[in-house]
């Protein structure tokens, strides 16, 4: 489970400081799925930011709780940081940020690799799932933008992580592309356990996830859940 506790996180304006997070609290079952929406400005990117250990809140707590460990991620030294990006995240955002030179397989060897978690068998069959085992060879920029944004899904799903954060993962596709490819999104990360947070604009897409919440003067409000 992904528990997060009053919350808070502010930025120093040039004049002022502003509270973008007030006292944010929700919980996440593990192996479920919510969908963040909100006003550009509202603060999902910052929240996501927090949860990827790549800033710190200024309070509050972000606990995740697996089977084998507790962590507590705002307590975390660098080192703990790198160790929980590397085995339990999987982040994908709007830009695929594939690597170019490399192939598609390769691309999905990397965290793998990072993480020590290299299985050959579970990465082809992932291809599969996502309906890209016939471009794994290939380079990412032969590659349209719906089949890069299945490639980085792969990515961030290749070392089986516990949690993955999704900004915007489909806001450069089509209509069409973006409900397919969210559908994927959701679909192979329950089938792996894996707890999403999806950040999406589009209503749509907010559908294909479990619980339903908008970011409002600072905090969730869930809007729907079918749990
Ligand atoms: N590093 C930073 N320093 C100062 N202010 C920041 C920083 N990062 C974000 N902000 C401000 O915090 C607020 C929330 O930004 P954030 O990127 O989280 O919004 P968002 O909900 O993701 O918006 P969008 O839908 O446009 O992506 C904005 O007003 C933004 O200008
Ligand atoms: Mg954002």
């Amino acid at each position: 489970m992904l528990s997060i506790k009053n919350l808070c996180k502010s930025y120093q304006d040039v004049k002022e400081t502003r509270l973008i997070l007030k006292e944010l609290s929700v919980e996440v079952a593990q192996g479920t799925s919510i969908s963040i929406q909100g006003e550009s400005g509202s603060g999902k990117s910052t929240l996501l930011h927090l949860l990827a250990t790549l800033d710190k809140p200024d309070s509050g707590d972000i606990m995740l709780h697996s089977a084998t460990q507790i962590l507590d991620l705002v307590k975390f030294s660098e080192s703990q940081a790198d160790e929980y990006r590397k085995r339990q995240l999987g982040i994908i955002f709007q830009k695929y940020n594939l690597i170019d030179c490399i192939t598609v397989m390769e691309n999905l060897l990397l965290p793998a690799q990072l993480s020590k978690t290299l299985d050959q068998a579970y990465l082809d069959k992932l291809l599969t799932t996502l309906g890209m085992e016939r471009h794994k060879n290939k380079l990412p920029n032969q590659l349209s933008g719906g089949e890069q944004q299945r490639i980085a899904i792969a990515r961030a799903l290749a070392h089986k992580p516990q949690l993955v954060l999704a900004d915007e993962p489909t806001g450069n596709l089509d209509s069409k592309n973006s409900a397919v490819v969210s559908q994927l999104l959701v679909d192979t990360c329950k089938h792996l356990n894996t707890t999403l947070i999806l950040v999406t604009h589009s209503q749509k897409v907010a559908n294909l996830t479990q619980s339903q919440y908008v970011l409002l003067d600072g905090r969730l409000q869930m809007i729907s859940s079918t749990l």
